[in-house]
């Protein structure tokens, strides 16, 4: 791997993973966009790729920035990844992602909806009467909690440990701060569930997870290879989605004008929530390796170095959307966000994730005509963006009709 000083590059000293700028990040991220279509993050040892158009072409340029060894900032973590879907490449990461992603498609989760729906009506409803609740702890955890794991097929056994190892998994992605170091044993601990899962076959019947048991069975992957496919739905399935909702609330508290528009029209339900994945983008960051030397833009990139995309930062990207620091639910460009990624490694549980996304806001759509903020706690994570408390109280909507 490249670490050294490039010539022609812009250089950006400041650390994009500090407590200060995981807080407030997006002062940095315009930096980054204005100092070049890459930029040497000379912290961190990687080019930063902060741009719209530059992010999305590094993305679906998958023979050329790789994911395998790729993703993490860090050594330990991407040799903890190696094999799973979100860090394999070619012909492997083609054959390991049908295995997962097939039982996430749109006709595969159809019969989620109605539990999924349901779960989310009823939910609300309660929140609702009670007047007043944290939208991240009552709210956003509570919908994925209790649909994805059953979805997915852990056992009972360990489930209290799956935030927690979704959120270290997260932070180690990042560079070897204390954050990571801090996260690594953890992402060791979830590693061997995954592992002990595979082994004992505990998974439910019918599930996400009895699906790449039977694809071990049919002979289409190893052992081993499930084992590290386990991954792919322990780490992402929960956090991200938590994230989204958490920041959607925060989000219409402060606009309640939009938040109007959405009660008055529920269609637009779906392109809010693109238009909050684009705004706090749920992933900042992922990170690729350059197989051959390269260009980004005008930048010379050399075979070997290590690139960072910063979704978040290319979601804001002004020569992309008007007014990228607004929040604004009918913008026609939030499908184009790139919060859920792009190419061959865009994210498989997009669907999943929406669904429980919208159908949340659907719920609240008809029951609250006001979110007031009473308080809100960022929670700190090198690679999600999310808080750890949003306070509000509701006013309740008449009665339809
Ligand atoms: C709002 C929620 C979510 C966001 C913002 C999100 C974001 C992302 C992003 C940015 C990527 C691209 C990684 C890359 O470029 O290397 C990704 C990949 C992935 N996501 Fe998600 N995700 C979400 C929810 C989920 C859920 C619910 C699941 C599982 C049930 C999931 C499973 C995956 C998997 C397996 C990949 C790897 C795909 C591949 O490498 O081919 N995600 N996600």
């Amino acid at each position: 791997m490249t670490t050294t000083a490039p010539t022609s590059a812009p250089t950006y000293d400041g650390d994009i993973y500090s407590d200060e700028a995981l807080l407030e990040p997006y002062e940095d991220y315009r930096a980054l966009r204005e100092l070049g279509p890459a930029v040497w993050l000379s912290q961190h040892g990687a080019y930063a790729v902060a741009r719209y158009d530059e992010a999305r072409a590094v993305l679906t340029d998958a023979d050329t920035f790789r994911s395998a060894n790729g993703i993490a900032l860090n050594e330990p973590a991407n040799q903890a990844i190696l094999g799973c879907t979100l860090a394999s490449d070619g012909e492997l990461h083609a054959h390991l992602r049908q295995v997962v992603a097939s039982r996430l498609t749109p006709r595969a989760l159809r019969p989620m909806t109605e539990v999924v729906t349901g779960k989310a009506e009823a939910l609300v409803e309660g929140l609702v009467e009670k007047g007043s609740f944290d939208a991240v702890g009552d709210l956003a955890r509570a919908l994925p909690l209790s649909v994805v794991p059953d979805f997915i097929g852990w056992p009972q056994e360990g489930r209290e440990h799956l935030l927690r190892w979704a959120g270290a998994n997260f932070d180690s992605f990042g560079p070897m701060n204390a954050r990571t170091e801090r996260a690594l044993p953890q992402c060791g601990e979830m590693a061997a569930y995954g592992a002990e899962i595979v082994r004992t076959r505990n998974v439910a019947p019918g599930s996400l997870g009895a699906g790449v048991l039977q694809a071990v069975d049919a002979g289409d992957i190893s052992t081993e290879q499930a084992m590290m496919l386990m991954l792919d739905y322990l780490a992402p399935s929960l956090d991200t989605t938590i994230s989204a909702v958490g920041s959607a609330i925060w989000l219409f508290a402060q606009h309640p004008d939009q938040w109007d528009l959405v009660r008055a029209n529920p269609r637009l339900v779906a392109n809010a929530v693109n238009e909050v994945v684009r705004i706090e983008s749920p992933i900042r960051a992922f990170g690729r390796l350059a197989a051959t030397d390269t260009r980004i833009g005008d930048v010379d990139v050399p075979a070997g170095s290590r690139v960072l995309v910063v979704y978040a930062a290319a979601n804001r990207d002004e020569r992309t959307f008007e007014r990228p620091d607004e929040f604004d639910v009918t913008r026609a460009n939030a499908v184009h966000q790139l919060g859920f990624g792009m190419g061959e490694h865009g994210c498989a549980g997009a669907g999943l994730a929406r669904m429980e996304s919208e159908s949340l806001l659907r719920a609240l759509a008809s029951r609250v005509s006001r979110f007031h903020l009473q308080g809100t706690e960022r929670a700190l994570n090198n690679l999600i963006r999310a808080f750890g408390r949003v306070d509000v109280t509701v006013d309740r909507a008449p009665a339809a009709g």
